[in-house]
């Protein structure tokens, strides 16, 4: 499995030679202008909640590469009036297999409106059962208990968590998300784009290592083999 960083939330995630892209915000983010958005492949894009800096590039990316495009009920919607061509909405708790394997629409406490105005459903994130690999992606989320029942369902090999404070988790909560998914490694998102979630990224690794957590935070473009 191969994992490409495109900045803030937007991760590229190669499983057997299909192409997963998660929330593209690339074009307005000046952190990832060294970002070729025209090259970047996707089969599958997952949406995690309507709100700018994760759906940005998102109708682009989809009509240029024909990915279905699998977020909440509202914001498949939302995309196939945009034009889209293939979607896939989901609600919280309900999982559909794909050709690439098991996704599952997972509870996040935020909020989700489209740029538009338009109603966004639920905020959500997904558990991904890949071959190999489970992979949980946060999307934008305070800490809740419920994390704790992902635990139990699955033994998740890696976690995608936003760690910026003010929008979502910060490091502290973070860490205690890695513990209650039972998760020891962890990709950083959602950090450094915007002023209010700036983070001092030397002391994030520090506190995780502290919490025998390993926190991996990508530069954009970077691709890690996991
Ligand atoms: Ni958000
Ligand atoms: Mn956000």
């Amino acid at each position: 499995m191969k994992i490409t960083y495109y900045g803030h939330s937007c991760f590229g995630l190669e499983t057997e030679g299909t192409h997963l892209l998660f929330d593209p915000f690339i074009t307005p983010n000046s952190l990832a202008s060294s970002v070729d958005v025209s090259g970047i492949k996707a089969d599958y894009i997952l949406i995690s909640h309507g709100h700018e800096d994760h759906v940005a590039d998102a109708v682009d990316i989809a009509k240029r590469t024909g990915a279905l495009v699998i977020g909440a009920f509202e914001i498949a919607g939302w995309f196939a009036e945009k034009g889209v061509e293939k979607t896939h909405g989901m609600n919280l708790g309900g999982g559909m297999d794909f050709p690439f394997g098991r996704v599952k629409f997972v509870k996040a406490v935020h909020s989700s409106v489209l740029p538009d105005g338009t109603y966004g459903g639920n905020p959500g994130g997904f558990v991904l059962s890949l071959p190999g690999k489970t992979v949980y992606y946060a999307g934008d989320t305070a800490l809740t208990l419920d994390m704790k029942l992902l635990a139990e369902s699955f033994d998740i090999d890696l976690a995608f968590l936003p760690i910026g404070d003010n929008f979502t988790m910060g490091v502290d909560d973070a860490i205690k998300a890695a513990k209650f998914v039972e998760c020891n490694k962890v990709i950083g998102m959602h950090y450094d784009t915007f002023p209010p979630i700036r983070i001092d990224k030397a002391a994030a690794v520090k506190k995780f290592s502290d919490a025998d957590v390993e926190l991996t935070l990508m530069d954009v473009g970077q691709t890690n083999d996991v």
